[in-house]
């Protein structure tokens, strides 16, 4: 399949695979991106960039087709190194990269004049023309149902992606609860040049991931995310679980008072207990509606081999044969 995305990237599916703390590993994205997808490293799980410098290199003896680097500006305090992580995406060589987070205007000349393409995380149509105006190549449209950080509008991706196609000049890929092949031609349908999953790629043999995350997603059905943190504005959806119900219970006995030191045991530093240690209860991570569809542990090519026929089958069978 050819798409503007796919013309962008230089890949053969138009599958993107989006940044993952502690699961995006260069394991995670050689595999994604020798199915013919775009494997993305998530930057800030390397501690240091330097410590990225070497995942990159790592993903390089992996795979030689292309790959990217995913960089979420945080509203955190504590900022950690951007101008060192950026060098090191440039100095690798690493010509794709996925922004999330804060405005990423800054870094968008270094990154450009590199020859390094960069798309723009958003959760909004608003978000997404200001990605454009800023010289963003493309975006990913995360819709209300998507893994992560949905943002505070709550707009679905059935509404958002026609939106975002109604507005939006350069190529964007529907981010949030997709899974299939259905999905991915109801995406392009609704002007989508390509998709962005999480979520449904943590649930493959190659994912570097204790095996208790993966069956903790096979076991769960699309009622069991929940919301947290939406009274600092900082909203995520995750997996419920033991301390999500906990975190729950003190956002609502806490009101408008709560502060983010009251819920650092259920979010500060969980990642690696639950992703490398499998203490499934450790704290909230970030999940998507999108564990409903998902019920098998594929490797990644047989994934996306499975996506690109169901795709082919239903845009030549089923929707041919309505006209
Ligand atoms: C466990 C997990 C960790 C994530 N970490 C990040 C991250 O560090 N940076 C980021 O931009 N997005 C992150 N995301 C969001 C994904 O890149 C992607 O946008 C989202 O998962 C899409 O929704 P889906 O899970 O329904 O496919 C994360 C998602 C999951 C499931």
């Amino acid at each position: 399949m050819k798409t503007r995305i796919t013309e962008l990237f230089g890949i053969e599916h138009p599958i993107v695979q989006g940044g993952m703390h502690f699961v995006g590993l260069a394991e995670m994205a050689a595999a994604v991106s020798n199915a013919g997808g775009l494997g993305i490293i998530t930057g800030l799980t390397q501690r240091t960039p330097e410590l990225l410098a070497k995942e990159i290199a790592r993903c390089k003896e992996m795979t030689d087709k292309p790959f990217g680097v995913n960089l979420t500006f945080l509203p955190a305090m504590n900022q950690p190194d951007y101008p060192g992580y950026v060098k090191a995406i440039i100095d690798s060589g690493v010509k794709a990269v996925e922004t999330a987070g804060n405005n990423p205007a800054k870094w968008l000349p270094a990154l450009k004049e590199a020859g390094v393409k960069v798309i723009h995380k958003c959760t909004s149509v608003r978000h997404s023309l200001k990605a454009e105006s800023i010289g963003c190549d493309a975006v990913s449209v995360d819709g209300f149902e998507c893994g992560g950080h949905p943002g505070e509008d709550d707009v679905p991706n059935f509404i958002l992606l026609p939106r975002a196609a109604e507005e939006l000049k350069i190529p964007f890929v529907a981010s949030g609860g997709v899974a299939n092949g259905k999905q991915l031609v109801a995406a392009l349908a609704m002007g989508a040049e390509g998709i962005n999953m999480g979520t449904r790629f943590i649930a493959t043999k190659e994912a570097p991931v204790h095996e208790n995350v993966k069956q903790a997603i096979l076991a769960a059905s699309e009622l069991d995310t929940r919301l947290v943190m939406r009274p600092l504005r900082n909203t995520e959806r995750v997996l419920n679980n033991v301390a999500v119900e906990r975190l729950l219970e003190k956002e609502k006995a806490l009101g408008a008072n709560l502060k983010f030191e009251d819920i650092i045991a259920e979010v500060g530093g969980v990642y690696p207990r639950i992703m490398q240690d499998g203490e499934m209860d450790a704290g909230a991570w970030s999940c998507g509606m999108v564990v409903g569809l998902i019920h098998d542990i594929p490797t990644c090519k047989e994934l996306v081999d499975n996506i690109m026929a169901e795709a082919d089958a239903i845009i030549r069978g089923r929707l041919a044969q309505f006209l």
